[in-house]
């Protein structure tokens, strides 16, 4: 039997709102037709659909969780051990107190641990210490940090509030009234606006991701430091998307930050679902004193991924193969786009690299997915971000590297020829309302 994956999501949408959980694997983000959608098996860099076919994911590689590679041996091995043993219990699971060790002898400028699964749920939690620890009234932040009230509260004042943030024009529909002005956003790197915000509010927690498309500059990073110890701010680094890509834990030693408390997520697990919120006693000793809690939060499976990974990092030196590979990506990715004449910018992030083109924002789109589309024709899952991992190599990159060249070719033609080529609608990149077509 052949599945039809446009059928499947179709139904999936009636069912289920949005047709999953996240926003990022919606086929509409890619290639609105022709999209695989469904996995039926995923190892190392490699993907096979419902219908058996290969895919090699040059893209985002699980959102950014499986930094090892899909179904790695050594931490899969580990967590079928441990669900041999009982992943859950009356009692506690061990692991959760050896892996707080293992996470405090490397982030050592911490000193107690607390364990989610989701990131933006280890956010929650990290702005409920800090405002229980601190009285915080408001929180200033910049970037991307989940779907909780206290960051989509921005939006209470105006809807254009997140829009330098990753998604644009998110409705606060839900998030009580009560919360506005409470979580102001600043830019990225933009300590003047960091600045004002201080100015007319009392601010005691700043949120920050480290890098995205590009890293905190060292301007920015010498002023929050400064700014944070001065005023006895928190400074909470989140490090969901980051953390064990270009280091053994977070990208803020490489960039001189010093956090209160650091937030890891998806790659912690490398997919099992793990989260954990690393800070200094100063905050989160009040996580005693306001109520937090949740069952789900002590299985073993996370616990034991988790141990598995940071063994692989000290191992194998794995951010340093990846950083590698990044920079030869984009460094590529640049020579193809000159021989080509075809105008885009690529981020200074090395693990996970990405490009923008640089012409109309329609236009943009338009060769998004027109990318996708011809890259997939060619057995590859890709798209404008590329999430390295340890199973990726030299050999399929360059292979990658060729068929990306031919792609850009074609792309190229058909502009200059002002031909549209591409069979699919274009790709929605933003949240917005799925109805089946
Ligand atoms: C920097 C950052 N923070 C928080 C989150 C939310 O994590 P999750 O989707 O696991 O809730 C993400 C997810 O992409 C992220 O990139």
């Amino acid at each position: 039997m052949k599945f039809s994956p446009k059928k499947i999501w179709n139904d999936s949408i009636k069912i289920i709102p949005g047709g999953n959980g996240l926003l990022t694997k919606r086929p509409e983000r890619f290639l609105p037709d022709g999209w695989p959608t469904y996995y039926s098996k995923a190892k190392g860099y490699k993907i096979w659909d419902l219908n058996n076919n290969l895919l090699l994911d040059m893209s985002l590689m699980g959102v950014g969780t499986s930094v090892l590679g899909y179904s790695n041996e050594k931490v899969d091995k580990k967590v079928i051990k441990s669900i041999k043993k009982g992943i859950n219990s009356t009692l506690n699971s061990f692991e959760e107190y050896k892996l707080a060790k293992k996470i405090l002898s490397i982030d050592t400028f911490a000193d107690q641990v607390k364990f989610t699964r989701g990131g933006g749920e280890a956010l929650s939690v990290a702005i409920r210490i800090a405002r229980a620890a601190t009285d915080t009234k408001v929180i200033a932040f910049s970037g991307y940090h989940g779907w909780h009230d206290w960051y989509l509260s921005a939006n209470l004042s105006s809807i254009k509030n997140l829009n330098n943030h990753l998604l644009k024009n998110l409705k606060p529909l839900g998030v009580p009234k009560g919360l506005k002005n409470l979580s102001v956003s600043f830019e990225f790197n933009n300590f003047d606006q960091l600045s004002k915000i201080s100015k007319k509010n009392h601010i005691s927690a700043v949120v920050v991701e480290p890098a995205r498309f590009n890293y905190l500059t060292k301007d920015f990073v010498n002023k929050l430091n400064k700014f944070c110890k001065k005023n006895n701010v928190c400074l909470i680094v989140d490090e969901v998307t980051t953390g064990w890509r270009e280091n053994i834990g977070g990208i803020y030693k490489k960039i001189g930050l010093k956090p209160d408390i650091v937030i890891y997520g998806k790659a912690l697990g490398n997919g099992y679902a793990i989260s954990a919120i690393v800070g200094k006693k100063k905050y989160m000793d009040a996580a005693q004193d306001t109520f937090i809690s949740s069952v789900a939060w002590t299985e073993s499976i996370g616990f034991n991924s988790a141990l598995a990974v940071i063994e692989e990092f000290k191992r194998k030196k794995i951010h340093k193969k990846i950083t590698n590979l990044g920079k030869y990506v984009k460094k590529n990715w640049k020579k193809i786009s000159e021989k080509h004449s075809l105008n885009l910018i690529t981020s200074e992030v090395d693990s996970f690299p990405s490009f923008n083109f640089t012409y109309s924002k329609s236009k943009n789109e338009y060769l998004y997915t027109l990318f996708t589309e011809l890259m997939l024709e060619r057995g590859y899952v890709a798209s404008n971000i590329f999430f390295i991992s340890s199973a990726h190599n030299l050999k399929c990159i360059k292979k990658y590297l060729k068929d990306f060249d031919d792609v850009f070719s074609k792309i190229s033609i058909s502009l200059k020829s002002n031909k549209k080529i591409l069979k699919s609608k274009v790709r929605v990149y933003n949240y917005n309302r799925l109805t089946p077509s």
